[in-house]
């Protein structure tokens, strides 16, 4: 499963990128806004930094004109052509799935957002979408279960050999990550407060502290002295 961060904020991009554990970022006018700084100069900026990762790396931009498909077409334009490794997000309404149908004729990638059932899935995958979201945690929220949402959507795209690839989204814990990963999610967009956590493991540290005195104890004892590792 691809791990995509679901964020704006560069610096916590540069340090999911550092571990090499990132494939991609999702932004959204939400997650933009709360940055304080302008729409595009924000995705030219997490843009960039596909320079310094690999190529596969994806950013997602969605689009904020939404009273019509053709603005939709419009503004996806614009934003596929600010940089090449560009997805440009779309609303699963009629408008922003038309938009997604002209966008993919285009040969330009899309994901198509705000996914809240199978059937607005299955409508994403005949636009050509290159990705849907569904949101997990905002269906939970209202007592729904988003969790069985993926499990049904990644059934119908098998039952039809589909490729859109299942951007699982709204992730609001480390459990929906790996619930994620064992359905067979292609990607899960997670906070960076989220992929912190993926790295905890009370065992791990309690392990690491043990191994740590057990071998100071046993070279304050020994003559073995520790190792300088930086010659
Ligand atoms: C996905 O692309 C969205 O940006 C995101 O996952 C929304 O999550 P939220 O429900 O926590 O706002």
């Amino acid at each position: 499963m691809e791990l995509f961060l679901d964020t704006a904020k560069v610096e916590e991009i540069k340090a999911g990128l550092e571990t090499g554990c990132i494939d991609g970022v999702t932004t959204n006018p939400t997650l933009i806004s709360e940055c304080g700084k302008k729409f595009e100069a924000t995705i030219m900026e997490i843009a960039e930094l596909v320079k310094e990762s690999n190529v596969k790396w994806i950013v997602n931009a969605e689009v904020t004109q939404v009273e019509s498909s053709t603005a939709m077409i419009t503004q996806g334009i614009y934003l596929s052509k600010l940089h090449q490794n560009i997805v440009v997000k779309l609303p699963a309404t009629i408008e922003g799935i038309t938009a997604a149908s002209c966008l993919a004729r285009k040969n330009i990638r899309t994901n198509v957002t705000l996914c809240f059932s199978v059937n607005q899935a299955l409508l994403a995958a005949k636009s050509g979408a290159s990705y849907v979201s569904p949101f997990v945690g905002r269906l939970d929220d209202i007592g729904e279960n988003g969790t069985e949402l993926i499990k049904q959507i990644r059934i119908a795209y098998n039952n039809y050999k589909i490729n859109t690839k299942i951007l699982a989204a709204s992730i609001r814990s480390p459990f929906h990550v790996s619930a994620m990963a064992l359905i067979g999610a292609d990607v899960a967009t997670i906070p960076f407060s989220i992929f912190e956590k993926m790295f905890k493991h009370p065992l791990t540290d309690n392990g690491m502290m043990r191994f740590k005195s057990d071998w100071e104890t046993f070279t304050a004892r020994s003559e073995i002295k520790q190792v300088n590792f930086t010659r």
